[in-house]
């Protein structure tokens, strides 16, 4: 026995040795970490943690994430599972060339890499001697470049995974010439390019993933030599070209997936050959033509997404499906009359998605037995009200139905459907009370009923810890402003409603609202000091109620806002000189999250309506991050407008117009770089319009009309193009080109500063000149009507002076 022990003991001893990994791979890992190491900028927080046991002192066999075989005569590195290696706040680039060192494990069968935010492109080394390579995982960095041609040398490579990265494919001069680009830059990195045809080399592949990448043109031919391919993932490129018509040849595929493209034609019929697809990803895309009913006889289809096409469905066919589907996207795919039977016969069904159609008839009671987890009808003509046992199933999770015809009371069990998270019923034609037992869902996070006709007490909300996103607007509501919202909520419309009473000083207890939008409502009272507190604020609407007293100072307190809109109350008093420190309305925002952000669902946001040059207008809320706007138009603000309000360059819109306010228009305004839009309108404004105005290069709408504004309007920028006779109507004599008033001459200035040409009708327009087109248009204007002659050539700063007198 002992002797046993003995020659057991030593046998491990011999085995510890001899197994251990060869000393050059030890090295070329060590190598590897190194270079990772230094690559990072120490000064910012990252963890490498995952390679603490990459020490020279042991066994690289045993390492985290490295695996070596297991063949007792050699131990060498086979797998290395290299993903997500460093952690950080934000992701640290790396650069492509720490991969380098790799190249000598050449017993390497599987390199995950993914998810490092490695940049640059592939160094073509790397995978040369990597020959036994079978699974390539290189998901998820910023690779870019072209594919280098030695990875379609890795014969046995099973799995390749490039998705989402910034690659795109090689192009040639000669494939440029054919495809005619008009501009062909083969350096221009942004020039996508065509998946290599020596795709079709590694015939042994079975999944290829290339999805979110920047690979235009056609889908190679050589990827039907694939013919173990089971997954092919080419979503989001901009691939060109009709599916390929012998795609039906690769009958080991169980996932096609080609959606976000620019695919064209139709349905290839070949598609029905493929016995084993489960997965059939087709939408947003420009096909066309009917969908072929022999889709539904695919017996191992689960998942079709056909949405967001040119298709075309036969409503006169009677399905009877031989698949039985897990998802079903038909939307925009012109269905009309009721909501099809035959999706009755899926069972598993547990996202269905036919908005943009044009359905009619009731929400059918079977669609409500289906228990579906997403369920998305928007944009149809649906009608009746919704059955109560929708609201009973264990699955529900996102419903949406805006703009259909639905009315009557939403279900009193509403609140029995615990998990759903995503509520949408605008632009419908739903009434009375929302049901108290909504506040029984724990997980819903957006509610959306604007554009109906609710009416009554708004239950409350606070048992819902989650729900962020609020929009009662455009309803029936009345009493006073309720405070009955979660904590998370950030996002919260009530206007146009009948909401009265004072602003709720408690609103502040709402410590994450990002957008309060009580617009068109009977709000009376003043605002209160408290608002200040809201530091998260980004958009506040008060536009058309009955505030009155003043504008706080502290309002400067609002850091994020972006958006002030209270218009069309009764405010008074002066503009706080401090208005002009909101921060938000100065530097051009760059961090904010837009509303839709938080969502990563298929829905459309309600528009925020504001005033928008002249008319109402949506600002989308896709893109509201990028709009700052100050509107204190129709109030009863007196005083002198601010200089401080020229520190917000951020502003595209300022509107101060039907007030009170007096003295002269700031020069400062010349400082708000971004306005393109400004109104001053009806107050009672004097002296001249300062010249600092034609600095403002975006502005396209001006009205500075009803003042008791006098002297020459400024030439120069955009001010030539601002020759709208009635945004300079009813002032005190006010003169200039724009419309076509000469100023008279000043005889308190003699000539002596300006050179001779000055006298010329291009010098007097001067500064114009660097911005044409709209000093242009208005001199042939001038020239065709004639009035030339009638007008002297003028001086600009005789008649800045006389404006002074
Ligand atoms: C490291 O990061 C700091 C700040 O993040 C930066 O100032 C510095 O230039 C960076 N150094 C290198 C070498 O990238
Ligand atoms: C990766 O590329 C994207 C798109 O160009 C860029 O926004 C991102 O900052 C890059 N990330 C790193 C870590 O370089
Ligand atoms: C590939 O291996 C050979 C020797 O086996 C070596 O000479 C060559 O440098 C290696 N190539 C790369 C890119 O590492
Ligand atoms: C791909 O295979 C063809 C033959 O089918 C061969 O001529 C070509 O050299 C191969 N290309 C690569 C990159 O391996
Ligand atoms: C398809 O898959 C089957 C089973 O997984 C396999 O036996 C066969 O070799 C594969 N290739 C082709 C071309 O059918
Ligand atoms: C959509 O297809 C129809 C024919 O079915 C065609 O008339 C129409 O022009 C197509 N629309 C687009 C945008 O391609
Ligand atoms: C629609 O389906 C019906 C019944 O299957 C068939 O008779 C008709 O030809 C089809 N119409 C089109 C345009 O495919
Ligand atoms: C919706 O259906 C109703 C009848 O149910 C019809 O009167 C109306 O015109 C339809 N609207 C649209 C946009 O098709
Ligand atoms: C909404 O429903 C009411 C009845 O409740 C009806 O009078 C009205 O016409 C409906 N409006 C629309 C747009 O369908
Ligand atoms: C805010 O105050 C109102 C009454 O003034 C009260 O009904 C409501 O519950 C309060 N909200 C919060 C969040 O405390
Ligand atoms: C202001 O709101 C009232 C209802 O409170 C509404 O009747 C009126 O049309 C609104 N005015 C404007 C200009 O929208
Ligand atoms: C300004 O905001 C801070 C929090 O950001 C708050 O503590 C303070 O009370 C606010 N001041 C006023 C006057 O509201």
């Amino acid at each position: 026995m002992a002797e046993l022990r003995l020659l057991l003991f030593s046998l491990s001893i011999l085995f510890s040795t001899s197994l251990c990994c060869p000393d050059d791979q030890k090295l070329a890992l060590l190598h590897f970490k190194s270079s990772l190491l230094d690559s990072i900028n120490s000064s910012t927080q990252y963890s490498l943690s995952s390679l603490d046991s990459w020490d020279d002192s042991s066994d690289c066999c045993h390492w985290d994430m490295v695996t070596c075989s297991s063949r007792s005569n050699s131990r060498k590195v086979v797998a290395l599972h290299l993903d997500s290696l460093v952690l950080a706040e934000q992701p640290i680039p790396i650069p492509s060339m720490v991969l380098s060192p790799l190249s000598l494990i050449k017993s390497l069968m599987l390199l995950d890499i993914s998810s490092n935010y490695i940049v640059g492109e592939i160094p073509p080394g790397v995978f040369s001697n990597l020959s036994k390579l079978v699974h390539l995982d290189m998901m998820q960095n910023n690779f870019s470049g072209s594919i280098p041609p030695q990875i379609f040398h890795l014969r046995y490579l099973q799995y390749l995974d490039m998705s989402s990265n910034l690659l795109k494919g090689v192009i040639s001069k000669e494939v440029g010439s054919l495809l005619n680009l008009r501009v062909l830059k083969l350096d221009d990195n942004s020039l996508g390019g065509y998946i290599p045809e020596e795709i079709g080399n590694l015939t042994k592949l079975q999944q290829l993933n290339l999805r979110s990448n920047n690979f235009f043109g056609m889908i190679p031919s050589s990827v039907l030599f694939l013919k173990e391919l089971e997954i092919l993932e080419l979503r989001d490129n901009s691939l060109s070209v009709e599916i390929p018509k012998d795609i039906g040849d690769l009958t080991n595929l169980t996932t096609l997936a080609l959606s976000g493209n620019r695919m064209t034609g139709g349905i290839t019929s070949s598609i029905q050959k493929l016995h084993k697809l489960e997965t059939l990803r087709l939408e947003n895309n420009v096909l066309s033509g009917g969908i072929p009913t022999w889709l539904f006889d695919i017996k191992s289809l689960k998942d079709l997404f056909l949405g967001g096409n040119n298709l075309t469905w036969n409503n006169t066919v009677n399905l009877e499906p031989k698949c039985m589907l897990a998802q079903l996207s038909l939307s925009s795919c012109r269905l009309a009359g009721r909501i099809p039977d035959w999706i009755s016969t899926q069972k598993d069904l547990v996202f269905l998605d036919l908005s943009r159609n044009k359905l009619e008839g009731p929400f059918p009671e079977w669609v409500a037995e289906m228990d579906i987890g997403s369920i998305f009808l928007s944009d149809n003509n649906l009608t009746g009200s919704l059955p109560p046992r929708l609201f009973r199933s264990e699955s529900l999770s996102v419903l949406a139905l805006s703009r259909n015809s639905f009315s009557g009371e939403l279900p009193s069990n509403i609140g029995d459907a615990i998990k759903v998270m995503i509520l949408v019923f605008s632009g419908n034609n739903f009434s009375g009370q929302i049901p108290k037992s909504i506040s029984k869902i724990y997980r819903l996070l957006l509610l959306d009923l604007s554009g109906n006709r609710f009416s009554g007490n708004i239950p409350d909300f606070r048992p819902n810890a989650l729900l962020a996103y609020i929009d009662f607007s455009y309803n029936e509501f009345s009493g006073e402003i309720p405070v009955i919202f979660s904590q998370e909520t950030r996002i919260l419309s009530l206007g146009k409603n009948m909401f009265s009473g004072k602003l709720p000083s408690n609103l502040t207890d709402l410590n994450n609202l990002e957008h309060l939008d009580l617009h068109d409502n009977r709000i009376a009272g003043e605002l209160p000091m408290s608002l200040s507190q809201m530091s998260t604020l980004q958009v506040l609407n008060l536009r058309n109620n009955t505030l009155e007293g003043s504008i706080p100072s502290t309002i400067t307190n609002l850091t994020n806002l972006r958006i002030l809109d209270v218009s069309s109350n009764n405010l008074s008093g002066e503009i706080p000189a401090k208005l002009g420190d909101l921060v938000g309305m100065i530097d051009t925002p760059n961090t904010l999250r837009s509303v839709s952000d938080m969502f990563t669902f298929p829905i459309e946001f309600s528009d925020l309506i504001v005033n928008w040059k002249k008319s109402k207008q949506g600002l989308s809320s896709h893109s509201l991050e990028i709009y700052s706007l100050l509107d204190l138009s129709k109030n009863q603000l007196s005083g002198q407008l601010p200089a401080s309000l020229g520190h917000l360059k951020g502003l595209k819109l300022l509107n101060i117009s039907y007030n009170h306010l007096s003295g002269k228009i700031p020069a400062t305004f010349g400082n708000l770089e971004s306005l393109e839009s400004l109104d001053l309108s009806r107050n009672r404004l004097s002296g001249s319009i300062p010249r600092t105005l034609s600095k403002l290069q975006e502005l396209t709408t001006l009205d500075v009309s009803n003042n008791k504004l006098e002297g020459q309007i400024p030439v120069g920028g955009q001010m030539d193009t601002m020759n709208d006779p009635n945004s300079y109507a009813n002032n005190s004599g006010l003169c200039g080109f724009q419309i076509l008033l000469p100023c008279p001459p000043d005889p308190e200035q003699p000539q002596v500063k300006q050179p001779e040409a000055d006298d010329s009708w291009f010098s007097w327009q001067g500064a114009g000149i660097g911005y044409s087109v709209g000093f242009f248009a208005t001199i042939t204007i001038i020239l065709v009507s004639g009035c030339i002659s009638r007008l002297p050539p003028q001086n600009r700063h005789r008649s800045h002076r006389r404006q002074r007198v």
